[in-house]
């Protein structure tokens, strides 16, 4: 007799470890619905002009903690936006004061907002020194910038020309590789992972685990489904489900949830980012499902984020239903910017309860 399948799951609240919740209006329209489902959220930095300062972060999280529904409980964590003259002492002082979390290194216009990103890893090797020394985590973009190189190889030619030499020269440094796609970067993990527990981790979107580099153009061109890094070969989103359903380790949910409004992304040149927000439980939880992997989900969604962290496990509890598909509505801010969310045609076949 086939087990039943099953129709509920009840994990600890989790945690979303890359999130964008941009500002203004667009802040105001997007941060409950990471709220109303996640603990906490890693805040990116990747404004214009980008959070460089305590001041700054701060301020910025004041704003998100006034979005915050009443009565939800919902803890943004700050990050420093990392450029060719990040000031360690701000950064130090800024960490060990509970402001920030993490640093983040954007190389410079690797992607949306980093133009004011590192363009030589050389000149944050100060810096690197101090987080390493404070035990303070560094969240990579981690994609070539040299324009020569096809964009689906930029990730694994920069873990072959940055990021193996920077574990080498900062052994104690703790590194988290932001929306791994490829094979060779679930290999990259695993492999430090083995050697230096603790010190490497990667975040994984839903939107990578849900889709290859074909969907982007399923019957036409789909610019909801572009971000950055791009998505890849079928091969590559295997490894990826496959990492993501592995249990405790160094893999852990990061949604990349990043809005732009329609007619950034419905251009002659779109923007990067899908806006997962909406359905980011729900998605995940339906991968996990269609793995026959719903007793890995509190791993990777609410347990291996934290133990990377040092952080406690939340309280809270979190339970999602199997239901009938339902559609995903678009979002409008209180400026009229109107947000098409992943999954908004196919939706999805689970619920928070
Ligand atoms: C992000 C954004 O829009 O801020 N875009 C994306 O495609 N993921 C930036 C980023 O994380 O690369
Ligand atoms: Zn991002």
């Amino acid at each position: 007799m086939t087990p039943p399948a099953f129709t509920q799951v009840t994990i600890p609240r989790p945690d979303d470890w890359h999130v964008h919740f941009r500002d203004g209006a667009m802040l105001e329209a997007v941060v409950p619905f990471t709220a109303r489902q996640f603990g906490r959220a890693i805040v990116m930095p990747n404004l214009t002009p980008p959070i460089t300062t305590v001041e700054e972060a701060l301020s910025y999280k004041a704003r998100i903690q006034a979005a915050v529904p009443d009565g939800v409980s919902f803890d943004p964590l700050m990050t420093c936006y990392l450029t060719d003259t990040a000031n360690a002492d701000e950064i130090s002082t800024g960490f060990k004061d509970g402001v920030f979390t993490a640093a983040k290194m954007y190389p410079a216009n690797a992607t949306t907002n980093s133009a004011a990103g590192v363009t030589d890893i050389a000149n944050v090797h100060g810096v690197f020194e101090r987080m390493q020394r404070d035990g303070m985590p560094l969240l990579i973009h981690g994609e070539s910038t040299d324009q020569a190189v096809d964009v689906f190889d930029r990730e694994a030619v920069f873990i072959d020309q940055v990021l193996s030499n920077l574990v080498q020269d900062f052994p104690d440094l703790k590194i988290v590789f932001e929306h791994v796609t490829t094979q060779e970067a679930v290999q990259f993990v695993r492999d430090r992972h083995a050697v230096r527990p603790g010190f490497i981790a990667a975040t994984i979107t839903v939107h990578h685990l849900m889709i290859n580099r074909s969907d982007l153009f399923r019957g036409g061109m789909r610019p909801h489904l572009y971000c950055l890094p791009i998505a890849k070969r079928e091969k590559h989103r295997l490894a990826l489900c496959e990492a993501a359903i592995s249990g405790p380790g160094p893999f852990f949910l990061g949604t990349d949830t990043a809005p732009h409004a329609r007619p950034a992304k419905e251009s002659a040149c779109g923007c990067a980012g899908v806006f997962s927000a909406p359905v980011a439980m729900e998605a995940y939880t339906q991968v996990f499902d269609e793995e026959g992997a719903l007793d890995q989900l509190a791993a990777f969604a609410s347990e291996n984020g934290p133990a990377f962290y040092d952080m406690d496990v939340n309280a809270e509890t979190l339970t999602l239903e199997k239901t009938a598909v339902s559609t995903v509505p678009s979002v409008t801010s209180s400026e009229g910017d109107e947000v098409q969310p992943f999954l908004a045609d196919e939706g999805t076949s689970w619920r928070c309860v």
